[in-house]
C-alpha cells in the first residue's frame, strides 16, 4: 500500500486524489462520513499500489510503504487507523 506522510500536514494540496483511480485517498474536501484532519490519508484495505498519486504529490509526501523514509514509518500505522471505525 501507498502512505501519506509528513509533508502533507497543513498542505493537503489534493492532487493525488484527483490521480486516484479507486478513491481511496480521504478525507477530500468537504467529504462527508469523514473527519476534518490537518492531513490526508490512503485506506490500506482500498489502495491498489498502482502509484499513479506519488508523483502527483508536490511535497513529496507518498511513499510506498516499503520505501517510507525512517522518520515517518509512524505514518503507516497512522493512514490504516484512520479508517477504524
Ligand atoms: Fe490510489 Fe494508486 Fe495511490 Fe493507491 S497507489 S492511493 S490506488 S493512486
Ligand atoms: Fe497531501 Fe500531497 Fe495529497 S500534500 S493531499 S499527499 S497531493
Amino acid at each position: 500500500t501507498y502512505v501519506i506522510t509528513q509533508p502533507c500536514i497543513g498542505v493537503k494540496d489534493a492532487s493525488c486524489v484527483d490521480v486516484c483511480p479507486v478513491d481511496c485517498i480521504h478525507p477530500s474536501q468537504g467529504e462527508e462520513g469523514y473527519e476534518e484532519n490537518e492531513q490526508l490519508f490512503i485506506n490500506p484495505d482500498e489502495c491498489i499500489d498502482c502509484g499513479a498519486c506519488e508523483p502527483a504529490c508536490p511535497v513529496t509526501a507518498i511513499f510506498e510503504e516499503s520505501a517510507v523514509p525512517e522518520e515517518w514509518k509512524s505514518f503507516i500505522k497512522i493512514n490504516a487507523d484512520f479508517f477504524k471505525g
